[in-house]
């Protein structure tokens, strides 16, 4: 394991957050929770469940057009075992969208009926947004909005007072998502959101996290990585020996004829977030 280096988020914000959501509980019926489809166990934040136990919830695997299919599959099936409502969707294109008011509506049915019994039928519900940082949560936002720009207030802690997005049949959105925290206590988490680009590079040792990177893709995605940078013959084992070959086929060398890792590095990481790598899923349930 590399030593990826924890990443200190302000307790302050942190604290403010919680008393946010915790406030907002009483507004909503339910949570959606974004997650990254990449990365579906590291882009989570377990404090959700606690936070926010009194609500049902649904989970969206957002990207997953970026996301290894069979994966994303596995992953649905695997939370939905977990007794969540969950789908698989594209902010980006909109696609899997279209979905979500009648998962909405099927999670709430039961809250649906009691209402309708009481004559209150026509009473909107209301849910709010949850999840960590650049997982899709405004993207998704600003589609079920259906183009009206929305300003998403993106920093932790902030509040304007709340508007509610109205998405029709009877649905309302609340514009504020609960934005939360990555889990670091594992450092695991730490890295596979810095192979996603979820933690800035600048606060990470580039040629270390993509060997990682590699070490990770040559297990699951041998083909992959073979097509993408011509490898043949046997592999080395380890992500440096990987992070060499591939700078030598790309003929990043420096003088004396050694490979230029620090230039492999990035080629690796930005093609690998770029998609160029194909779609690729780094947890599996
Ligand atoms: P956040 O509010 O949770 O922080 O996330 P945000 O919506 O800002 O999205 C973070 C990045 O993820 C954005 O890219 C956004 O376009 C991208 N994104 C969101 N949903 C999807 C999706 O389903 N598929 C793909 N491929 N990408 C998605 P960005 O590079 O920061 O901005 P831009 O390139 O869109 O300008």
């Amino acid at each position: 394991m590399t030593d990826i280096p924890s990443i200190q988020w302000f307790p302050g914000h942190m604290a403010k957050t919680r008393r946010l959501i915790k406030e907002s509980l009483s507004l909503i019926d339910c949570v959606a929770e974004i997650i990254d489809a990449r990365i579906p166990r590291s882009s989570r934040n377990p404090e959700l469940d606690e936070l926010c136990a009194s609500k049902p919830r649904i989970l969206l695997l957002n990207k997953y057009d970026m996301a290894d299919e069979n994966a994303t599959n596995e992953w649905v099936n695997y939370y939905k075992s977990q007794g969540y409502m969950a789908l698989a969707v594209d902010c980006k294109n909109g696609k899997g969208l279209n979905r979500f008011i009648p998962s909405v509506k099927e999670l709430l049915s039961e809250k649906i009926e009691k209402l309708t019994e009481k004559g209150m039928g026509g009473k909107k519900l209301r849910v709010m947004i949850a999840g960590i940082p650049n997982v899709g949560k405004s993207t998704f936002i600003n589609r079920m909005a259906g183009g009206k720009a929305v300003k998403v207030e993106d920093r932790p802690g902030v509040t304007r007072g709340r508007q509610w997005i109205t998405l029709g049949s009877g649905i309302e959105l609340m514009d504020t998502p609960g934005i939360l925290w990555p889990k670091f206590e594992d450092p695991a988490v730490g890295e596979t959101l810095a192979f996603t680009g979820a933690i800035k590079d600048d606060v990470i040792d580039i040629e270390l996290l993509s060997s990682r990177l590699l070490e990770v893709l040559s297990k699951h995605y041998e083909k992959a990585l073979r097509e993408r940078y011509k490898l043949t013959g046997e592999l080395p084992q380890d992500g440096a020996g990987l992070l060499n070959m591939i700078g030598r086929k790309r003929g990043f060398l420096i003088s004396g004829g050694e490979v230029n890792t620090e230039r492999a590095s990035t080629v690796v990481l930005d093609e690998y977030r770029s998609g160029k790598l194909g779609r690729i899923t780094l947890e599996r349930p």
